[in-house]
């Protein structure tokens, strides 16, 4: 089939290159001329594992091609996915002004049958807003259908979950573009459901919600597992053998972040109110994630004392693995936290240093994670990356004036840690 991608950020462009992976013929349209050119000269501008291949292999195979033109994308292709941001407003809701704009660019490009599906993640109803705006700006008076197609996959795994996804929601209004979508994921092995629009766009934001439930639900038991010596992690393993319950997104840590949870929160709970409805608990979901981070950095202070022109290593800047975005990153936020104490800081992280200079001033970036701890007198585990479990743990305990870990995403055991001779504080246990 043919598709254009309208929005090459993460969701746009490891789905354009995923559906050209899987035979359809691609145009990924952005209006950053910059970021256009790179790609066309077969550069990545984000750290995405698997992604650079799957580009190479099909922009050579002639599948995948880009283009600043959304007119040439919309004249060229039948189904046209939006895929650009919904960035956060101060007042927490989402600001629909690049979706609003692109709706309209569509309406002035089409001069036949199109369906327009919303990728990017938005508040319930703006499918019916989406409609309204192509019909008002389509000179043409031609045919379209709007649809809700959620995107649930993670960073970091992007390429995995979008071939192989759990689901697949298509919201619809009438059933005329019902065949095309579910022959576009055709050769995918996953479920396919078909719900009205909202809730489709209901599913997305619950799911989300719903995960950061999860990780809030845990890190609130984290905090009666300290109070009472119990360990988190046995809590959550024994809590994860219930098929009712599963064991994913039951990791305790400092916190979530990134440009999705965080986001999505705060936007349901706005939806929410602007329809008259309280989701109170998903306040609540927040609360526990502030005060997640404020309590590890008073266990980083209750241990140091004064952090005044202590030396802290800290390992890990993205807001999780395998990922260099560091949008709303815990890492950089207790950066921020222990620099306004006054520590001096000595950072790495596998992928993410490059973007963190942007949002960091003042630290010590450190290519080797083996050299963070040289000098410090503390080293802080902020970020998930796998390969930190292969710390040259005991150069680390030599290399710092005195051996004190703390562990936000509890990589380490604490008997083991102990052994080693380390004072080790993580979450929960
Ligand atoms: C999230 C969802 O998982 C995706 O399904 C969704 O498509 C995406 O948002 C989106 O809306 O675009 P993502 O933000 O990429 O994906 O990352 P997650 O793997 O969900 O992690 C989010 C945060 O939660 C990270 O800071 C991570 O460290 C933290 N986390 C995750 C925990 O603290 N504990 C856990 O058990 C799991």
């Amino acid at each position: 089939m043919k598709l254009t991608l309208i929005g090459t950020g993460y969701v746009g462009l490891v789905t354009g290159a995923c559906f050209a992976e899987i035979g359809h013929r691609v145009i990924c349209v952005d209006n950053d001329a910059a970021k256009v050119k790179v790609l066309q000269a077969g550069g990545i501008p984000i750290y995405e594992p698997g992604l650079e291949e799957l580009v190479k292999k099909n922009v050579a195979a002639g599948r995948l091609s880009f283009t600043t033109s959304t007119a040439e994308g919309v004249e060229q292709s039948d189904v046209i996915f939006i895929a650009v941001p919904t960035p956060p407003l101060p007042d927490g809701s989402v600001d629909l002004s690049f979706i609003e704009k692109v709706a309209r660019e569509i309406a002035a490009a089409m001069t036949g049958y199109k369906i327009v599906v919303d990728k990017s993640t938005v508040p319930v109803r703006t499918g019916e807003k989406v409609a309204e705006t192509i019909k008002r700006y389509c000179k043409a008076r031609v045919e379209f259908d709007v649809v809700s197609n959620p995107e649930f996959l993670r960073e970091g795994f992007a390429v995995e979950d979008l071939l192989h996804p759990d689901r697949v929601v298509i919201g619809v209004k009438s059933q005329r573009p019902v065949p095309a979508m579910k022959e576009l994921y055709a050769p995918l092995p996953a479920p396919v459901i078909v719900t009205d629009i909202s809730s489709a766009e209901l599913i997305k934001h619950a799911s989300n919600s719903f995960l950061a439930l999860k990780i809030s639900y845990i890190n609130a038991i984290s905090v009666l597992c300290e109070a009472t010596g119990a360990n988190v992690e046995e809590v959550a393993n024994g809590m994860g053998m219930d098929d009712r319950i599963g064991r994913r997104f039951l990791n305790a840590s400092l916190g979530f972040g990134g440009s999705c949870f965080p986001k999505d929160l705060s936007a349901f709970i706005k939806i929410a109110e602007q329809v008259g409805c309280d989701l109170g608990l998903l306040k609540e979901v927040q609360k526990i994630n502030a005060a997640q981070m404020d309590r590890f950095v008073k266990k980083i202070s209750d241990t140091l004392w004064v952090l005044k022109d202590k030396k802290i290593g800290v390992l890990g800047l993205a807001f999780k693995q395998n990922t260099d975005d560091v949008r709303m990153s815990p890492a950089i936020d207790l950066c921020h936290r222990l620099q306004k104490e006054g520590a001096i800081l000595r950072v790495h992280d596998p992928k993410a240093m490059e973007k963190a200079a942007a949002v960091l001033s003042d630290v010590t970036f450190v290519p080797d994670m083996n050299a963070v701890a040289e000098g410090c007198d503390a080293l802080v585990i902020a970020t998930e990356w796998e390969e930190f479990k292969q710390l040259d743990l005991e150069r680390a305990r030599k290399a710092l004036s005195h051996p004190i870990l703390f562990d936000g995403r509890n990589l380490f055991h604490p008997a083991e840690m102990e052994r080693l001779g380390f004072i080790y504080k993580s979450i929960g246990r």
